[in-house]
């Protein structure tokens, strides 16, 4: 049996405040869309951060592929990573950078030489129906396509999971359709997805996996 891509095991993650995690359960199998739903301030965004390793639960664990939160080094945070690509709602692309850039930038941290740089960025860009705008900054892209940029920025290191956190929450109602059809169609070619969202209205009907959560559990 394939290992699962995201475990999380009775995770707790408490914020200065007293807020965050009180007692996470979640397990993402291998080429999985699971929706993680809840109210603003449930959590959700707190989860994908400890699945991220940038924060660690203070009990429970987390794995992801090979890793452990127990057992983790510092140097292995990069490859974590690696096995993880990440979209957020507000985009978060390099506004000093060109759309090819913004892809290919993940890529050249990795020591990919040039030439595999190259063909895997425009690959990715592809995928998500922007080859053609390669040149242009974030500044000349409409929301939407600023969205699909940062899905092939995700996708260009061929992550184990996609994870979105509220990914189509800046976007109108059919730039978000675009981007849930994007995301269910890099799910059909293998790539597990995990994404938080408040919106139940846009996942049920669906048809996926629906993990809830409420004030820092997981039900
Ligand atoms: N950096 C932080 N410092 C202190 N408290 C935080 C921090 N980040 C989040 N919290 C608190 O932790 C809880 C969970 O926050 P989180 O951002 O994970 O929720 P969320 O489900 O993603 O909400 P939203 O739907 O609004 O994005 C909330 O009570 C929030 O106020
Ligand atoms: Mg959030």
């Amino acid at each position: 049996m394939r290992r699962p891509v995201i475990q999380i095991h009775n995770a707790k993650m408490l914020y200065p405040t007293g807020e965050g995690l009180h007692r996470v359960n979640l397990i993402v199998d291998p080429g999985e869309f699971v929706f993680l739903v809840g109210p603003s301030g449930a959590g959700k965004s707190t989860v994908l951060k400890l699945i991220y390793m940038e924060l660690f639960p203070s009990e429970g664990q987390v794995i992801v592929g090979k890793y452990s939160s127990l057992s983790v080094r510092p140097k292995d945070i990069p490859y974590v990573r690696r096995q993880l690509g990440i979209v957020f709602q507000d985009f978060k692309l390099l506004p000093d950078r060109d759309v090819f850039e913004n892809v290919a930038f993940a890529l050249r941290v990795t020591g990919a030489r040039r030439d595999e740089v190259k063909r895997k960025a425009l690959r990715a860009l592809g995928e998500v129906g922007l080859a053609h705008k390669r040149n242009k900054m974030p500044h000349e892209l409409s929301g939407g396509e600023q969205q699909r940029v940062a899905v092939a920025r995700a996708l260009v290191n061929e992550p184990l999971a996609l994870l979105a956190d509220e990914p189509t929450g800046n976007l109108d109602r059919e730039n978000a359709e675009a981007i849930m059809d994007l995301l269910l169609r890099i799910n059909q070619k293998g790539t597990a997805v995990l994404m938080a969202t408040h919106n139940l209205e846009l996942v049920s009907g669906m048809g996926k996996r629906i993990v809830r959560i409420e004030n820092g559990r997981t039900l």
